[in-house]
């Protein structure tokens, strides 16, 4: 008969528990509430990460409130199991969920002198492609556009926009692929070029 140390027992044991609860207690994102509402997902950052925008600014007129409120970094994050399927395919799969997370950029922290690092969280935004849930909304492509707004007001969860929020017509008109700015996400659009995903409406010299 083995003998078992009774300590690797007690581990097990436990890593066991520990296994089926977060098994029962983690619903994959993106999780809808009973008011049908987006729940702003405590592990985003553990998400794969897709790129940082820094002071993006799309439009005819120059970045005009860019003086007052300072640089801008953009993170993207994207659900794993999404990530996964469009190295696979080039495409988002239904239950996508992407986080945009913007920081206001701070200069000469620390020990730097002259260059820009990350600060104080702004806002963060979402966007979610769930065909059978928002098809019917026009101009949705299928996907809905949340808001949880900033630091202080921050939601837990948040309603979906309206199809008349900006959101929708911009990333409807000006995206690479799908509803989706695969155009600035250096590795998605490799992937997305060799697969032939790109939608033949992208012209890259287009500007608002
Ligand atoms: C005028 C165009 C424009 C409008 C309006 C706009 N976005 Fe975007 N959005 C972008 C661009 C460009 C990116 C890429 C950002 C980057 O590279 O950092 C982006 C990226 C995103 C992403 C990351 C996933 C993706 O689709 O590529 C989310 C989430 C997002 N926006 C949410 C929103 C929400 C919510 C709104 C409305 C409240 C909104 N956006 C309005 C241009 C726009």
């Amino acid at each position: 008969m083995t003998r078992v140390a009774f300590g690797s027992g007690i581990y097990l044991l436990t890593s066991l528990a520990a296994g089926a609860l977060s098994l029962g207690a983690a619903a994959q994102p993106p999780v809808f509430n009973a008011a049908g509402e987006l729940e702003r997902p405590a592990d985003s950052r553990e998400w794969v990460y897709v790129t940082t925008g820094l002071d993006m600014f799309y439009g005819p007129t120059a970045n005009a409130t860019r003086g007052e409120r300072g640089s801008v970094f953009t993170n993207v994050f994207v659900t794993p199991a999404a990530y996964r399927e469009f190295m696979r395919s080039g495409t988002w799969p239904d239950k996508t969920m992407f986080i945009l997370e913007a920081r206001r950029a701070e200069t000469g922290a620390s020990i730097d002198n002259a260059g820009k690092s990350q600060g104080e969280l702004l806002a963060i935004e979402s966007a979610v492609k769930d065909v059978a849930r928002f098809r019917a909304n026009e101009g949705s492509n299928g996907w809905g556009y949340f808001t949880f707004d900033g630091p202080n007001g921050l939601k837990d969860s948040a309603r979906v926009l309206p199809t008349s929020a900006s959101c929708y017509q911009c990333h409807a008109a000006n995206t690479a692929v799908d509803n989706t700015f695969v155009q600035f996400y250096p590795t998605l659009f490799e992937v997305a070029k060799r697969l032939g995903t790109v939608k033949p409406t992208y012209d890259p010299a287009h500007k608002l």
